[in-house]
């Protein structure tokens, strides 16, 4: 066929075959990474996904300054062990307000995307003090000075004023209580209605166990709303998409 007898120039030039195969890779490298750009088309809306909490948010800057993402993933692949281990798998959507996301590369241990609730806070507390003495081959750092570094949430409002920068819909209003919704959502006996009624399922209880506020209790405050914003007994894929 004649446009096969084209191809053979092709194969029998190599300067030519490198500048073909440059225009091939271009093309497909745009036709797939183009649309990320505009994500508001590629990421389906969930219900339930919100952005963090002030609570939250400094637990994850915790999470990252101490490089938990060098050992654990967040991100369930739709692969049947994974999902029979972890959970439904994990969703655009449920990451679309990680600046930076933690989906991870490395599995030292088990991945974290839906670590919340499946344990206890004080297991959570055992566990960051003494990894070894819960997992006794564990290879995870021990991480109990963290209770002993009080945070006061002073520079909260400028960490949601960058998040909103770079496009996680903090309001005003989010942003003027952030210093009190900080300190309320330790404090059970505090008045919390507003803080879930801005954060819907934001868990309210004093997660070290000790008074103050420390890292312990920012940290374990996102470990346990890790994957449970998404109530997956009502979610159904939208294939459409
Ligand atoms: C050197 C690697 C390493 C680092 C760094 C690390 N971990 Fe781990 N982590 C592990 C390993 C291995 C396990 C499994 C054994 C165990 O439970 O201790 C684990 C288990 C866990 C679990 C239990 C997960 C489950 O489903 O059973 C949690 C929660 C956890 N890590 C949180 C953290 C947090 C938070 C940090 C950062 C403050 C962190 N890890 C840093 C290696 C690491």
């Amino acid at each position: 066929m004649a446009i096969l007898d084209k191809h053979a120039v092709l194969e029998k030039n190599v300067t030519l075959l490198a500048i073909f195969a440059f225009l091939v890779v271009t093309v497909g490298g745009i036709v797939q990474i183009a649309p990320l750009f505009w994500l508001e088309n590629t990421i389906e809306d969930v219900e339930g996904v919100r952005p963090y909490s002030p609570l939250e948010l400094a637990g994850r800057d915790v999470y990252i300054r101490e490089g938990c993402y060098v050992c654990h993933s967040q991100m369930i692949r739709p692969m049947r062990d994974e999902v029979e281990r972890y959970g439904h798998y994990s969703l655009a959507a449920e990451s679309k307000y990680d600046h930076p996301f933690q989906w991870g590369s490395k599995r030292t241990g088990p991945d974290l995307a839906r670590v919340g609730g499946r344990y206890s806070d004080d297991w959570h507390l055992v566990h960051l003090r003494d990894p070894q003495s819960v997992v006794p081959e564990s290879v995870m750092p021990k991480y109990g000075f963290l209770e002993n570094r009080l945070i006061d949430g002073e520079h909260i409002e400028e960490l949601m004023a960058t998040h909103r920068m770079v496009g996680v819909p903090y309001t005003d209003e989010m942003i003027e209580n952030a210093s009190a919704d900080f300190a309320v959502q330790v404090d059970p006996d505090g008045d919390w209605d507003g803080l879930v009624e801005r954060y819907p399922g934001a868990q309210v209880r004093n997660f070290d166990g000790q008074p103050g506020i420390s890292e312990t209790d920012a940290l374990i405050a996102y470990l346990q709303m890790l994957g449970t914003l998404v109530d997956f007994s009502t979610f159904t894929p939208d294939a459409s998409r």
